[in-house]
């Protein structure tokens, strides 16, 4: 029987990967709804692919231009089009869907992820700051929905399956690979004059400009750990970061005997995607196959917290819990923001998240409005204090 998917962000370096993905294997997928921010002919092009039933873009504007761009023909069945937040909300529980991939990027489809945890249907999750946000009431949703929310992240996907081969009670600890980044040789000295041309350029992954940002600053890292904290019910001190160049081990887990089991493939996210649709079972995919004969040599080491400063704010982030996260994801996507603007330095990116963070707190946030309530108090002080220096 085919499996339905919808896609949160089809357009993006993820929701593409993932369109790869269903079209090697047209006799188990169907994609019954896709949305996207703004890139209107991409999704013009997807729908006349992937035929869905519903599709949706950041605006009503967006939808009157792909309204025009489709093409005409009586033989063509159009979908549904809608827009914003509601649009969302559709993909993810009124689509049909058995499976949702959440590949937006930022909290703009947290609510329409909880709904479709909230009513049982099974998430596939890239989108982390969604879970960084929201971790505790996204899994409190899933468990009430009896929904599954697998991760595509190639860490949590590389956890997910080296615990298949133990107990949860068995579990000690978790070592998240990190690939340092296009500065983990930078001299120091240097980081503050580093322009957003070098700080995108990733020199592993091509993935989405957020994402690159916050692997040059190691922001990312920081949220893979709240992240692994609520996938796999781990303490913050539980998970490990190593630094590894080469990104071929993704991550690793170490059982309570000391035996250490991780998995490796080449950093081609069709992998990580493809085993979070089929799960449980395994298919040929279409991504890269790993030679390891011809990478040669794997490397591993600490990572710093002098050069990176974002990872130990996301510790501290994770450990104080109620709203931090989402005032530590949401001062950081002000920061970045800025950053890519040229309003502010890269070695500024940090203390703006770290004072965001020393003025919100750890409100306790048991509902999803009380998180999205923390994220945008945590973007008006960013803001604030992104204006305070700039006229400093
Ligand atoms: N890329 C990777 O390899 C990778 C790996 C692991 C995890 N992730 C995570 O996966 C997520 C996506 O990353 P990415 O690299 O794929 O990002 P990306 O290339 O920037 O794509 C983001 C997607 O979200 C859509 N979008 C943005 N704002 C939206 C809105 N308000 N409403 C609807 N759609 C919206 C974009 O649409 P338009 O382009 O049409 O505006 C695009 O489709 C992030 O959370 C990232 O951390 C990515």
């Amino acid at each position: 029987m085919l499996k339905t998917v919808a896609v949160l962000g089809s357009t993006g370096s993820i929701g593409r990967n993932t369109l790869e993905v269903i079209a090697a294997h047209p006799d188990r997928f169907q994609v019954v709804a896709l949305a996207a921010g703004d890139n209107v002919r991409e999704l013009a092009a997807q729908i006349q692919q992937f035929h869905p039933r519903l599709a949706v873009l950041r605006t009503a504007a967006g939808c009157a231009e792909l309204r025009r761009l489709l093409p005409q023909a009586p033989e063509l069945v159009y979908p549904e089009l809608l827009y914003g937040a509601a649009g969302l909300r559709a993909v993810a529980v009124e689509a049909g869907a058995a499976i949702v991939v959440a590949a937006t990027v930022g909290v703009a489809a947290l609510p329409a992820i909880h709904a479709a945890l909230a009513q049982g249907v099974s998430v596939a999750l890239a989108n982390k700051e969604a879970l960084v946000a929201a971790g505790t009431v996204l899994m409190a949703a899933a468990a009430r929905g009896g929904a599954e929310l697998l991760p595509i992240d190639s860490e949590h996907s590389a956890i997910h399956q080296c615990l298949r081969s133990g107990h949860a009670g068995e579990l000690a600890r978790l070592l998240l690979t990190a690939s340092g980044g296009p500065l983990l040789r930078r001299p120091l000295a240097e980081l503050a004059g580093v322009t957003a041309i070098e700080a995108l350029r990733h020199p592993t992954w091509n993935m989405g400009a957020r994402i690159s940002l916050d692997s040059a600053t190691m922001m990312n890292k920081g949220f893979e750990i709240i992240e692994a904290c609520h996938l796999f019910g781990v303490r913050e001190a539980q998970v490990e970061v190593l630094v590894h160049p080469q990104s071929i081990v993704h991550s690793l887990v170490e059982f309570a005997d000391g035996s250490v089991l991780a998995q490796l493939g080449a950093a081609d996210m069709r992998l990580p995607i493809q085993y979070a649709l089929t799960y449980p079972e395994r298919l040929p995919c279409p991504g890269m196959r790993l030679k390891l004969e011809e990478v040669g040599r794997l490397e591993f080491e600490p990572p710093s917290l002098e050069r990176f400063p974002c990872l130990g704010l996301a510790r501290a982030a994770s450990r104080a819990g109620g709203g931090a996260p989402a005032a530590l994801n949401a001062a950081d996507e002000v920061a970045a923001a800025a950053f890519l603007a040229g309003e502010i330095g890269f070695a500024e990116i940090a203390p703006v998240v770290e004072r965001t963070l020393d003025r919100v707190g750890a409100p306790p946030v048991p509902s999803l409005e009380a998180v999205l309530a923390v994220d945008a108090e945590a973007r008006r002080i960013g803001k604030e204090l992104i204006k305070g220096r700039k006229s400093a």
